[in-house]
């Protein structure tokens, strides 16, 4: 595996809940808060798993997006990406995990490759930002409706993205 980095960014603790989990999972990969990423911490790693909650309607958590600013003004060629987001399906159905997909939105057409797309069939929302072409531009997870699903989600998606790392 090439170096690879977790990052996150998370206001009540849920997504650095399921970062620290999906670390269990893709141990060689570091783990880092979105805050305290630097340049140098972007440019160390040619993979970055990066997840991020959806607060107001439909933006993206606030030190992600500081992150985001930050990872734009690097150049990011030739990366590997894989996005997770949290959400609330019964809560936001119309702008279920839109952060990931603004996330998507924001970094496609940097020369990146994303890997850890996801079916949407197992959810239960009227509209994402997140869905491209019938399917979630990476994995979904829900802590507030769904969380006995996380665990299993989480196995199987590291399980399909760790051959592309
Ligand atoms: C005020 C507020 C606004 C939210 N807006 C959205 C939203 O637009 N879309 C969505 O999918 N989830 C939304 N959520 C749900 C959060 O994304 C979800 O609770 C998530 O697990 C929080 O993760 P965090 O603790 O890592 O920030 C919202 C939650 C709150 C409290």
């Amino acid at each position: 595996m090439k170096p690879t980095a977790i990052i996150y960014g998370s206001s009540l603790g849920n997504t650095r809940y399921v970062a620290e989990k999906l670390h269990q999972y893709i141990p060689d990969a570091n783990l880092y808060p979105a805050e305290e990423v630097t340049p140098e911490i972007i440019n160390n790693h040619t993979n970055l798993i990066l997840g991020a909650s959806t607060w107001g309607v439909g933006l993206l958590q606030d030190e992600f997006e500081n992150f985001v600013a930050l990872l734009l003004q690097c150049d990011i060629k030739d990366k590997t990406i894989a996005l997770f987001g949290l959400g609330d399906q019964h809560n936001y159905p119309d702008t279920f995990c839109d952060g990931m997909g603004k996330l998507f939105k924001m970094l496609e057409n940097r020369g990146v490759k994303f890997v850890g797309e996801w079916a949407a069939d197992e959810y239960d929302f009227s509209t994402s930002k997140a869905l491209q072409n019938g399917k979630l531009v990476g994995l979904a997870l829900d802590e507030d409706n769904e969380p006995d699903l996380t665990d299993y989600r989480l196995k199987k998606w590291s399980k399909q993205i760790i051959p592309a790392l």
